[in-house]
């Protein structure tokens, strides 16, 4: 490559690379694998070495990350944070060590060999024991201050222990890695499948989501982690080994990982390399490699930085986890607002242990983009190890018989046009009796996260709608024994076991219900928000825009949707089924003004006119609190048929046995 094309390519990949920091760092939205990016940033560090201009300072070789977003307060560290450079094979990480052992003049080296944690970097504050400030990384020098959000991660100490270790600093920065463990994950995401939200790509970005929300409340519902590595500056404790400040941190109650150990030479590095390696799809946690660092701080001292990057440690990192194979076809899925979703069915093909055979192709733009065709070999790989996705397209596999696909302009379900909202990358169906978003909005009305209808999953509610039992969630309530029983899935048992799970839910919590409507925009939590701001369905039926705004966690788009949903016809007639059904979400009373606030409830036997969870429900609807066993403090114990002892324990402790006719008196019905 000549000069000047090699300058040319070094100003398109500061741009590139530029543009990938935005999405990664500010958007938590990556297009590309780490691996790719690793690439480009080594060609340009290569190309730079070779032709250094006057912009290098500035090229993102230079820099940790991108700038913080502005939502957050920018705090800047007290020393800067680093980062690592890579080795991507075991001669790089044999390079690494003769180059220490050069420059140290030595020819025996400690290192400390640990996981390299693939969530997102820390630096936490603590003066004399007590933590007031913690950031996230953002460019290494200046982070955004994300306490309040730390704060809600239980592992993590708001004071420090005096352990038997050394006592505690005046002051200290200790540094690690905020993640979310796989299982958890997949939960969450579960979680916002059915509000209807986007899932999150890998549990890295769902830990960066949930760090830099605004929302405290919102962070606290993430099961966030963290485990700590190192320090920055400290004051009033001296270390001389990177040993003895993890194990001082141990000391000290936080979490450091159990799989650090302690090699000797960089041949126990490589072989911790391989068997991290190998046990790596065992961890609860996800990993991208592992990190050696130098055990001797003065060593380190000695070593210094090039760059941003530390000369006494290496980040070891595992080849990504991704295969080719080749993309079949490629169809649509409608969802439950109605939006396309292009779904890659490609030969099955093992990545890291799973066998794939979809993909999620986003929308039509990542297509465009990545110039996707039918017939095409393709790198696919589990992002974040858990939703698979196209990474590019083997062109150099074309063979001309490729098939460019289009999104239709017609609903693949129920024939409908399509439209593309402006400011939307989705294309939606806007029929809203298309077949595919009925039966979807059925099912998420009956969710878990919704009406919790037993028996009512994905099968039983496609099956009532294909046999025009059903045509949306009000025609639940309207169902007979005899009409399920011709369904050939319902024995005798299963008919009359639906139709009183359906009945039992008559009077759901209003959240729930306000949830399941399946209204855009609101998930569990706005929906909670919803109910307890204006306590009835019918006052939020009868909202305005400027009286939803007013509430904290509601903006326009929210306040929009709700008036929207509330004013579409179809969903007004919906809502008229429902009362002639008799389905009326239970009131949320204001706390104060609530009849039974403060009276604590026992159950004990069989109600005739409700199951135990209903009650509960209404009690605490009103209110009050139901406890399972009887104290002093109980205020009323509620006997049914066939009472337990909690009946003798009542009667022993004085107090007010009820009938159930008396309870039913006492909540008005
Ligand atoms: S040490 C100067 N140790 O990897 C050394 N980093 O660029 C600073 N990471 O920013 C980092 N696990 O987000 C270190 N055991 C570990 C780590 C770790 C994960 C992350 C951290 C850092 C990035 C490297």
């Amino acid at each position: 490559m000549d000069k000047n094309a090699a300058c040319k390519r070094i100003t398109d990949l500061r741009n590139i690379i530029e543009y990938h920091n935005k999405r990664y760092y500010q958007q938590d939205a990556p297009e590309i694998s780490d691996a790719e990016y690793d690439r480009l940033m080594r060609e340009l560090q290569e190309l730079e070495n070779v032709y250094p201009d006057d912009d290098l300072a500035t090229s993102p070789t230079q820099r940790v990350g991108a700038a913080p977003l502005a939502k957050f307060v920018s705090v800047a560290h007290p020393s800067a944070m680093f980062s690592l450079a890579n080795a991507f094979s075991p001669e790089e990480i044999i390079d690494f060590d003769s180059r220490i052992k050069r420059l140290a003049g030595v020819d025996k080296i400690s290192y400390v060999a640990e996981p390299k944690i693939d969530g997102l970097a820390v630096n936490l504050i603590y003066e004399n024991g007590i933590f007031p400030r913690g950031a996230t990384r953002g460019d290494g020098v200046t982070g955004e201050d994300v306490t309040q959000n730390l704060k809600t991660i239980s592992s993590l100490p708001l004071k420090m222990q005096i352990g038997g270790g050394k006592a505690i600093p005046s002051f200290i920065e200790i540094r690690g890695e905020v993640y979310i463990e796989s299982e958890p994950f997949q939960k969450l995401n579960r979680r916002r499948i059915e509000e209807g939200e986007e899932p999150f790509a890998n549990p890295r970005n769902a830990a960066a989501g949930s760090l830099r929300q605004l929302d405290p409340k919102i962070t606290a519902r993430r099961p966030l982690n963290i485990f700590l590595y190192g320090i920055g500056e400290a004051q009033g404790v001296n270390f001389s080994t990177h040993q003895e400040v993890l194990q001082s941190l141990k000391s000290w109650g936080f979490p450091v990982n159990n799989l650090i150990e302690e090699a000797n030479s960089i041949q126990d590095c490589i072989k911790y390399f391989d068997h991290i390696g190998a046990i790596r799809k065992n961890l609860p946690y996800e990993i991208d490699g592992i990190v050696l660092k130098v055990n001797d701080l003065k060593l380190q001292e000695t070593l210094g930085n090039v760059s941003r990057n530390p000369r006494w440690a290496l980040a070891c990192k595992f080849p990504a986890t991704q295969e080719t194979t080749v993309i079949k076809d490629i169809i649509v899925q409608v969802g439950r607002t109605g939006a396309l979703t292009p779904v890659a069915i490609m030969q099955p093909v093992n990545v890291g242990g799973v066998v794939v055979s979809r993909a999620t192709l986003h929308n039509e733009d990542e297509i465009t983009k990545k110039d996707i065709r039918i017939g095409d070999t393709v790198v696919i790989q589990r992002a974040g190890d858990v939703i698979p996705e196209v990474v590019k397209v083997v062109t150099s596999k074309r063979t001309g018989a490729e098939k460019e696909f289009h999104i239709p302009h017609r609903c693949p379900e129920c024939g409908s046009e399509i439209v593309r909202p402006e400011g939307e990358v989705a294309r939606r169906c806007i029929n809203l009796a298309c077949p595919a978003q009925l039966k979807e909005h059925i099912r998420h009305f009956a969710s878990r996260g919704g009406l919790d209808i037993e028996g009512l999953g994905e099968k039983v509610s496609s099956q009532l709608f294909d046999a025009g039992l059903i045509q949306d969630p009000s025609d639940l309530y309207f169902l007979t024994k005899e009409q399920l029983l011709k369904l050939d899935h319902h024995g005798d048992t299963s008919a009359p076991k639906l139709i009183e799970s359906i009945g039992r839910a008559k009077n759901p919590p209003l959240d729930k219900f306000i949830f399941a409507l399946g209204i855009r925009n609101i998930g569990e939590y706005i929906a909670k928000v919803l109910a307890s701001q204006f306590g009835s369905l019918d006052n939020l039926m009868a909202a305005s825009v400027e009286e939803l705004t007013a509430i904290n966690e509601i903006g326009p788009e929210i306040a929009q949707s709700i008036l929207q949903f509330f004013h579409e016809p179809k969903n007004k007639a919906v809502m008229e089924k429902f009362s002639k059904a008799q389905v009326e979400p239970l009131k949320k009373v204001a706390a104060t003004n609530a009849l039974l606030q403060g009276k604590s409830f026992v159950f004990t036997g069989t109600l005739a006119n409700m199951p135990r969870n209903t009650a509960k429900e209404i009690v605490e609807s009103l209110g009050g609190s139901v406890h399972s066993s009887t104290t002093a403090k109980t205020t009323y114990v509620v006997a049914g048929s066939e009472p337990g002892s909690k009946l003798d324990k009542a009667r022993s402790l004085g107090i007010t046995i009820l009938t159930e006719n008396q309870f039913l008196r006492l909540i008005g019905r």
